[in-house]
């Protein structure tokens, strides 16, 4: 059967959905599970954008061995020669550069003609191909080119020296029979084209993103790109997890196959939703709440007798367990260790006693551990590092039918190290608590969104809470975990401040080396 190869870009595209700032380590820990997950290109970053993703890429590379990582490159030599810094170091490495081709671009952005943008092209991969042994090239909005102009800019770029050749749809504005007749008419108009592996990379804007690689894969792609959860630019791209089981499920009529381990799909999904702060829609097709719910009394009758009646995926196929081994307040440091291990996690000694401190005392308020609760706890305990922003220390909310809701929070300056103590009302208590943290905080803070979720079924489940607030022109996502509700609000709230006063902080300490360099 033909292969198709997996290209996960959730550290790059995924990361441009608006208010998503990985620190480094988050993006480590995406970057392992990816590999667990089976995909066979991820794409780290984007190494000239920031020293904080140069940094990342660097470090995702010379820590992954399993699959080739790849980083994002302008058509200039500066990028180029960023990457390959970055990547110079991993099992296989692969540039992915890019310039935009369609006359929209060109006449607005770029402000170049045709022919300079093919010079520019051709000059720039065979610059790249000097340093990197896998070179992809993209050509950015092909869905919008004129298709004679990009058969010819692909067959050069291909004589040049590019290995792979992806053709985004950059504002996912075909249809997929559109889509795919570019794939086919390249097959039929580029005479190289056999010297490379085609690859697809469709946005979400008219919910088409998973129907279009589709198609492209029905039409010759060898690769699809795409991102966990769907998340990403604007409406975001081709959701990994749906493309992977379509394949899998439709296997009859794709006649493909991939190395994606099918089971690591809810673990990487959570992962992903958890660190980004971006709930995943319950209805969510293969990892929402709800894909394997089955509510009508019809639905259920037909499925409790034949599960096929109504289940075309079972959640065991995508790591959704129906009867986890939970933890629970009898369970010693042994099994809490090995749990770790199983999850992907490994902490020195001491982080995971530590580790095990704050479980044992958790577990005299809650009596069992899903899987979920202890990534819950595991990323609540180690996602923010440095000391910029504000760690929760404990929080009081007086609520009462008769009376105005009113909170106390106490939270520590990490960099000053002072307690600031505050309280404030509000006209419901989460709202009280959000006044509370705006004296704390003394900035402009406005909440854009609030979402709960619970991380299972029972009366003890962890409470999660996603926020959006906008700060100085731009908008951060947070996420809390705690057993109560109001609890994971503030944290959620706490954590979405940290992440703008760390991307503040990293702007700022730009400019100042700019200001010195210039
Ligand atoms: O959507 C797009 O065109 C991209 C390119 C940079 C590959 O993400
Ligand atoms: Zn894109």
């Amino acid at each position: 059967m033909r292969k198709i190869n997996f290209f996960d870009t959730t550290l790059r595209d995924g990361e441009q959905s608006p208010g998503v700032n990985l620190n480094t380590q988050e993006k480590m820990t995406i970057a392992k599970q990816l590999e667990k997950l089976g995909v066979n290109i991820m794409e780290a970053g984007f190494p000239a954008s920031s020293p904080e993703d140069f940094n990342a890429v660097k470090e995702i590379a010379q820590t992954i061995k399993s699959c080739s990582v790849t980083g994002l490159a302008r058509s200039v030599k500066g990028d180029i020669d960023s990457a390959w810094e970055a990547l110079k170091a991993g099992a296989e490495p692969r540039i992915h550069i890019f310039i935009a081709t369609s006359d929209i671009h060109l006449k607005h952005k770029l402000k170049k003609t045709r022919e300079q943008v093919l010079e520019q092209a051709v000059a720039m991969v065979k610059y790249a191909k000097q340093k990197f042994p896998i070179v992809q090239w993209s050509a950015e909005d092909a869905c919008r080119t004129d298709l004679p102009f990009l058969a010819k800019i692909v067959s050069d770029v291909i004589d040049a020296g590019a290995d792979v050749i992806n053709l985004p749809d950059t504002v996912g504005y075909l249809a997929p029979a559109e889509y795919g007749h570019i794939f086919r008419y390249m097959k039929e108009h580029v005479p190289n084209l056999d010297r490379v592996k085609l690859s697809a990379h469709c946005h979400n804007d008219l919910g088409m993103a998973v129907a279009n690689s589709l198609a492209a894969i029905e039409n010759g792609a060898d690769q699809v790109e795409s991102v966990i959860n769907g998340i990403g630019e604007r409406a975001g791209n081709a959701s990994l997890e749906e493309l992977a089981v379509a394949l899998y499920i439709r296997k009859d009529f794709y006649q493909v196959e991939s190395t994606i381990q099918l089971d690591q799909i809810k673990r990487t999904s959570d992962l992903v939703s958890e660190l980004t702060g971006m709930a995943v829609p319950r209805n969510k097709a293969v990892v929402g709440v709800n894909a394997f719910a089955h509510e009508s009394g019809i639905h259920q009758d037909g499925f409790l007798k034949e599960k096929t009646t109504y289940e075309i995926i079972s959640p065991e196929l995508v790591g959704v367990k129906t009867d986890a081994l939970v933890l629970g307040k009898h369970s010693g440091r042994h099994a809490f260790k090995d749990k770790l291990q199983n999850l992907g996690f490994q902490f020195a000694e001491a982080e995971t006693n530590r580790l095990f401190g704050i479980f044992k005392e958790l577990t005299g308020k809650k009596k069992e551990f899903s899987d979920e609760d202890l990534i819950s706890l595991i990323l609540e305990e180690k996602a923010i590092d440095g000391k910029i922003g504000y760690d929760f220390i404990s929080l009081q909310v007086h609520y009462g039918t008769a009376q105005v809701p009113t909170a106390t929070v106490s939270l520590r300056d990490q960099k000053t190290e002072r307690i600031i103590q505050e309280a404030a009302t509000g006209a419901g208590s989460v709202e009280a608590i959000y006044n509370t943290l705006k004296r704390c905080i003394e900035k402009e803070v406005q909440l854009l969104d609030y979402r709960i979720q619970s991380n299972r079924k029972g009366q003890d489940a962890f409470a999660q809470v996603y926020v959006r607030v906008m700060m100085n022109g731009r908008e951060s996502g947070g996420r809390g975990v705690a057993q109560d509700v109001l609890e994971a609000s503030a944290k959620a709230y706490i954590n979405a401040v940290n992440r703008f006063l760390i991307f503040q902080s990293n702007a700022e300490r730009l400019s100042k080396k700019a200001a010195v360099g210039s």
